[in-house]
């Protein structure tokens, strides 16, 4: 997955679990205790706030990943399939170690989370299927993860809360695959309903489920199908930006305990003694945040206008203030201001690559597709992949 997964590289992989690239005699004529759907997410606006404790504005989406599970009576032994890279994963539960392999961690990262608080995980095997683009930044790290948190906690009893569940994803996420990520992916993965949007406060973790019908316009995400080196290790480093930039804020005020708390006028007393890039990067996660309260009103409101213009405005800041777009996007995000028939486009998760999400007329999709495409095409040689989009329900069991 190209997302902004960099590999632990501080760990030392002893690696005990076996791959097997053929069919294992337990998936054939697979009869499932469980099935779990596991969506993708997208993010209408507020980039770079969550782990700032700021706020966001995501969905989950009718992308997904699927698990069918069953407990084999093993006390430790499991055999997990992904169908996506026809792999057998097979291992033990007292010897759950980092992988050399990107999504195994995030299977294996939920494992050693949940062991912390449990002893009541046995053998199980798992069959995972999905039609959830991989790498396009719409999460389907998150989607695993909580796919098999939820499914964990549902097959063997558990009875952790969801919450519990969302921290824990997002830890497998810290601890096994490096990336310090925020709460949102996993928030929203799970935490989606059908046809709303999440305004959550990623502080307290409150949330409001907002009702969204924005016919006849339609998300359309355009993936860049490009994913810069820089993703994982520049995500990190805007991290410690942000928290650079409070540790100078808070020597004068010291009872502020994010950037959130912080306004325009408060950042202004620094601007002469902070380094430029470091005021920039407050900046723009200061009036990001402003942007999504905003944004939330106006879709309340129904004023889709005004809600694209916040999207224009959005990356902008993620281009010039927070430098975390780069040319594929910017070239993406311009082309769309040509055309009436968009109301706003932006640069949308991490950055350095992956999609943008766009607020087009219905009827519009199919020609722009096919403009924006060839215009793609003819500056970068790649080819663009269009993925229509709607906001769908969380993780949940799946009844058939
Ligand atoms: C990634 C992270 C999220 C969030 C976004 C940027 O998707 O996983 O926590 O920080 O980037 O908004």
């Amino acid at each position: 997955m190209q997302k902004n997964c960099a590999k632990n590289t501080n760990t030392k992989i002893t690696n005990p679990i076996k791959h097997i690239i053929q069919n294992k005699a337990v998936f054939n004529d697979f009869k499932p205790d469980l099935k779990i759907v596991s969506p993708g997410r997208i993010n209408l606006i507020g980039e770079h706030t969550d782990y700032n404790n700021g706020f966001v504005l995501p969905t989950a989406i009718d992308k997904n990943i699927y698990f069918y599970f069953k407990k084999n009576g093993s006390p430790t032994k499991c055999n997990i399939k992904s169908k996506s890279y026809d792999v057998v994963l097979e291992l033990d539960l007292d010897a759950v170690k980092p992988s050399e392999t990107e999504w195994e961690n995030y299977v294996l990262g939920v494992i050693h989370e949940l062991k912390k608080i449990t002893t009541k995980i046995e053998g199980f095997d798992c069959l995972i299927d999905s039609d959830l683009p991989i790498g396009a930044g719409i999460s389907s790290s998150a989607s695993l993860e909580c796919g098999m948190a939820v499914g964990l906690n549902s097959l063997f009893n558990l009875g952790q809360s969801l919450e519990t569940l969302i921290k824990l994803s997002r830890a497998a996420e810290h601890n096994y695959v490096g990336t310090k990520c925020g709460i949102m992916d996993q928030f929203a993965v799970v935490m989606s309903k059908k046809d709303h949007v999440i305004l959550l406060d990623c502080e307290s973790l409150d949330y409001e489920l907002i009702p969204i019908d924005i016919s006849p316009y339609q998300f359309l995400l355009l993936n860049t199908n490009v994913s810069h080196n820089l993703a994982s290790s520049e995500y990190n480093n805007r991290r410690m930006e942000c928290e650079e930039g409070l540790k100078i804020i808070q020597k004068k005020h010291p009872d502020i305990n994010s950037l959130r708390h912080v306004t325009l006028e408060i950042l202004e007393e620094f601007r002469a003694n902070m380094d430029s890039v470091i005021y920039n990067r407050c900046h723009y996660v200061i009036n990001e945040n402003s942007r999504v309260i905003a944004a939330a009103e106006h879709l309340k409101a129904g004023d889709l206008e005004a809600f694209g213009t916040l999207m224009y405005q959005s990356h902008d800041g993620l281009e010039n203030d927070y430098e975390v777009s780069c040319d594929e996007l910017d070239f993406l995000v311009k082309y769309s201001k040509s055309n009436e028939h968009i109301l706003g486009s932006r640069m949308m998760g991490g950055g350095f690559g992956g999609c943008t999400i766009n607020l087009i007329h219905k009827n519009a999709v199919a020609p722009y597709v096919k403009e924006v495409s060839e215009a793609y095409k003819a500056t970068f040689g790649i080819d663009l992949t269009p993925i229509v989009v709607n906001p769908s329900g969380g993780t949940s069991a799946l009844l058939n």
